[in-house]
């Protein structure tokens, strides 16, 4: 856990992610569906990260082993909290009653399966948080539907919250929905949850009635509202689609606003952690998996598919290569069509330009693989490297048998199958040799038409 700024107060995060989602219907627990190749409640985790918080837990329920061991991964020192149980929100707070107990400092409550909140708005409801005991984040929901509403005072105050289930006529047309975030003060709000009973259409412990039991004891709330875009929950295939769309546009948009080009930009899907250098050029179709890293001034032509691969400045991939993970390209390297690259190397300015796998291996600068070069990695149990040196060239068609090297500046003749160490400088070629026999074509092509015209029961085709 980073400490927060000396002058705030610390602020302790508690993330919800122990219910089933069972809209989803899947075997993965919907936290861990994920949107731009990462689990959603990672998305969550980095939100509330921007937080800088003292204390963080996260509540788990279903699927509580995978979605404990993202969310260790995401934000490293978070508590993970068993709610065995999924008996409501404020119910699945106090599972972290632990660590907000004896703590002197605010807490920010965040829903796993909320992804989108942004830094900025999370900072507004902590500022707001100031001024009253509770301050909830709420949007003006397009369709209010089963959220829950925010019944404002006279003053503007937030008085209570209702949920759906249980509003009147009256409530159910109030636009202003609760987006489930909430900060509080630590020890106001364990008092207040203690009190929470589940005297409701649900039967649940709802967290929003703490609200209501803040103002009877006289003590203010605020509601903060933000963009519901922010606030969209994924429950179900659909939402999540909308999620994952929501997310690649403004993912895009950014891409271009830091300078790079993009010329169908709503055909190219980014992961959460890809990074594009200045005057990138991405072509039309491209995919980057999670884990890229694009330098400056290289260009992704048209349908490469790319994952936890680094492309050097000025190098051109594509069009349709694959580059798999451990995959590092040179500057100025050039990696074309068909050709796919799998924890490998290749050194700057080197080229592989048509229908190449180049895997476990390392290429030296400037070297060359023609057409059709295949590192025979794998041999059915084990991997084996391929090194290829500095300058060395690779003619068409070549296969490389690995474990072995080929020197810096030596030659692989085309069709050569190699299968020892080649020395640097030397020419490697291994193919029978070609023999011409006069005639012969002539001779074959007669006995080959006749053959045909005997069988009379099929017509001539030639
Ligand atoms: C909740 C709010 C509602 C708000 C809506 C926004 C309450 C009572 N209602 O309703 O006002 O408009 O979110 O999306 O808080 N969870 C647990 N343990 C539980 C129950 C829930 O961890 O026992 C987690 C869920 O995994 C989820 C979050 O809390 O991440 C919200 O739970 P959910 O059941 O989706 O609440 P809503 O009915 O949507
Ligand atoms: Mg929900």
């Amino acid at each position: 856990m980073s400490a927060s700024s000396p002058t705030a107060r610390p602020i302790a995060v508690v993330v919800l992610a122990a219910g089933k989602g069972t809209r989803m219907r899947s075997a993965l627990p919907k936290v861990l569906h994920p949107i731009a190749g990462r689990p959603m409640l990672g998305h969550a985790l980095a939100a509330a990260a921007t937080l800088a918080p003292a204390r963080a837990a996260v509540v788990v329920g279903h699927g509580a082993e995978a979605v404990g061991a993202v969310a260790e991964a995401a934000l490293p020192g978070a508590r993970i909290c068993l709610q065995a149980q999924q008996k409501g929100t404020a119910h699945a707070v106090l599972a972290a009653r632990a660590m907000l107990e004896g703590f002197a400092g605010d807490v920010v409550i965040l829903y796993g399966d909320t992804p989108f909140i942004a830094p900025g708005t999370l900072a507004r409801l902590v500022a707001a948080r100031a001024g009253a005991a509770v301050a909830v984040l709420g949007f003006e929901a397009a369709e209010p539907g089963r959220y829950g509403r925010l019944v404002l005072g006279g003053d503007g105050m937030l008085d209570r919250i209702v949920e759906a289930k249980d509003a009147t006529e009256d409530e159910l047309a109030i636009r202003s929905c609760n987006s489930g975030v909430m900060a509080a003060d630590a020890a106001t709000l364990l008092r207040l949850l203690d009190r929470v009973d589940c005297d409701n259409a649900q039967g649940e412990y709802y967290l929003t009635d703490v609200v209501g039991l803040a103002r009877a004891e006289g003590l203010a709330c605020r509601a903060v509202l933000c963009d519901e875009v922010e606030t969209m929950g994924v429950n179900d295939r659909v939402e999540l689609a909308r999620a994952e769309a929501i997310y690649q546009a403004r993912a895009r948009h950014e891409a271009m606003l830091a300078g790079a080009t993009m010329t169908a930009p709503e055909t190219v899907f980014l992961s959460w952690d890809t990074v594009l250098g200045r005057d990138v050029t991405i072509g039309p179709s491209v995919v980057f998996a999670p884990g890229v890293r694009v330098a400056d001034g290289a260009e992704i032509r048209a349908f490469c598919h790319l994952e936890g691969a680094e492309v050097g400045e000025g190098a051109i991939v594509g069009p349709f290569a694959r580059l798999r993970p451990g995959a590092r390209i040179g500057a100025g390297a050039h990696v074309g069509n068909f050709v796919e690259i799998k924890n490998a190397s290749l050194g700057d300015g080197a080229k592989a330009n048509h229908l190449t796998y180049v895997g476990d291996a390392s290429v030296g600068a400037g070297a060359n693989l023609g057409a059709g070069t295949i590192t025979c990695n794998y041999d059915g149990f084990d991997k084996h490297r391929t090194d290829i040196g500095a300058g060395a060239f690779i003619g068409v068609n070549a296969a490389l048998i690995a474990p072995v090297s080929v020197g810096a500046n030596a030659y692989v003749a085309t069709g050569t199958v190699v299968t020892r160490d080649v020395p640097e400088d030397a020419l490697a070629i291994a193919r029978v040799p070609q023999e011409n026999r006069e005639g012969s074509g002539r001779r074959l092509r007669q006995t080959l038409k006749a053959r045909k015209a005997a069988r009379k029961d099929k017509p001539d085709r030639a």
